[in-house]
């Protein structure tokens, strides 16, 4: 493997169906919004400083009780063996023999437990299910399972509409199933079928913000809200108890035209006053895009797309790639700017242009 940041998506097209690629590189409506993640990180430059000692850089950071070799972590996405046979118990190895922290997808096609054995630093990501009783079992597994915190993802009361995936009648194609829920679900299986019926039966219009309490009440696991994009949300958020909070647009896969996350980073950072961490994904591809970030406000982000291009790429192994460039382009980046750690990072190193 000698591919870099800017090629693993192209070799990732070449290994799989394109049913499978679609679903992945894809997003909702026309996928502007998509787009614009990816083009917001363009409109910043560096204002680099020098001579100062960066000889020792330290890239660690504190998260939720834990310290983090990097200030980035794999986003939750779903169906891993739709990419590499290996699944996300490879995602899950490459993120344990980095010591990056893995959220593991509600719609994962190996069970958490299994996903667990890897030994990653794990979050488990949520969908709370119309029955709640199939949630708490899910949460309690979760937690059973050494899960360290909950990412509610909240930016999907419906489902989205995904032009590539009605086109290709995207279906899991079996034997891969949604390993979480064999033992509740009949139509938990294979096909269209299950499929659709799954998220149709299980998705719930009905939530609200006094779900959150429930939530941290059932489970006992810190609770991070993904999917919010605006001041008002992230207000609430913290009002209500969040431990944190993802600012995310589902990688544009869910409601199209909203902003790049990164441009809606900012005003939710100005919000929360440092009150709890504010995490970022959407359009992170580079180790730079993580500085940008993290220049405006972020305290973390999470990789969806690249490390789903590793894996289809080289399994564990790709997936491990991706990491350490990530890491080795961040390096370079702070080293090159005059930053020593993550704390010498603020706006001043960032210009829009
Ligand atoms: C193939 C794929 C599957 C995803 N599955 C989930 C999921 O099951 N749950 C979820 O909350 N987000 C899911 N997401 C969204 C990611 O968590 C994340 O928000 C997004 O990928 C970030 O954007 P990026 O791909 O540009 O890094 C998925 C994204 C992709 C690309």
């Amino acid at each position: 493997m000698d591919w870099s940041l800017g090629e693993v998506e192209s070799v990732a097209k070449a290994r799989l169906p394109q049913m499978a690629f679609d679903y992945a590189q894809g997003g909702a409506g026309p996928e502007r919004t998509l787009a614009e993640n990816v083009a917001a990180f363009a409109r910043y430059r560096f204002r680099p400083r020098f001579l100062v000692d960066v000889s020792k850089r330290d890239l660690s950071t504190r998260l939720l009780g834990r310290t983090h070799p990097v200030p980035f972590g794999l986003a939750p996405t779903a169906f891993h063996r739709l990419f590499h046979a290996e699944g996300e118990a490879g995602t899950a190895r490459a993120a344990a023999s980095r010591g990056v922290v893995h959220c593991v997808s509600t719609l994962s096609t190996t069970a958490l437990e299994e996903v667990a054995q890897a030994g990653a630093p794990r979050w488990f990501q949520l969908y709370v299910h119309r029955d709640r009783a199939l949630t708490r079992s899910l949460v309690e597994r979760a937690k059973g399972a050494g899960y360290e915190a909950l990412v509610w993802t909240v930016d999907a009361p419906v489902w989205a509409l995904r032009e590539r995936d009605r086109r290709n009648r995207f279906s899991l194609p079996p034997p891969l199933k949604l390993a979480n829920f064999e033992r509740y679900l009949d139509k938990a299986g294979g096909g269209a079928d299950g499929l659709a019926n799954y998220v149709n039966s299980q998705l719930d219009p009905s939530l609200t913000w006094d779900d959150l309490a429930w939530l941290k009440d059932v489970s006992g696991l810190p609770v991070l809200v993904k999917g919010l994009l605006t001041p008002e949300d992230a207000a609430l958020a913290v009002e209500r108890g969040a431990d944190g909070m993802v600012v995310s647009n589902h990688g544009g896969r869910m409601l199209d035209h909203v902003p790049a996350t990164l441009d809606a980073l900012p005003g939710i950072v100005q919000e929360v006053r440092g009150r709890v961490p504010v995490l970022l994904d959407g359009g992170v591809r580079r180790g730079a895009d993580v500085l940008v970030a993290l220049a405006l406000g972020a305290d973390f982000a999470l990789v969806g797309r690249q490390a789903v291009w590793g894996l289809a790429a080289g399994g564990e192994a790709g997936v491990a790639r991706v990491l350490d460039l990530l890491r080795e382009e961040l390096d370079n980046a702070m080293a090159l700017t005059g930053r020593r750690s993550v704390a010498d990072v603020d706006a001043s190193l960032v210009a829009r242009v």
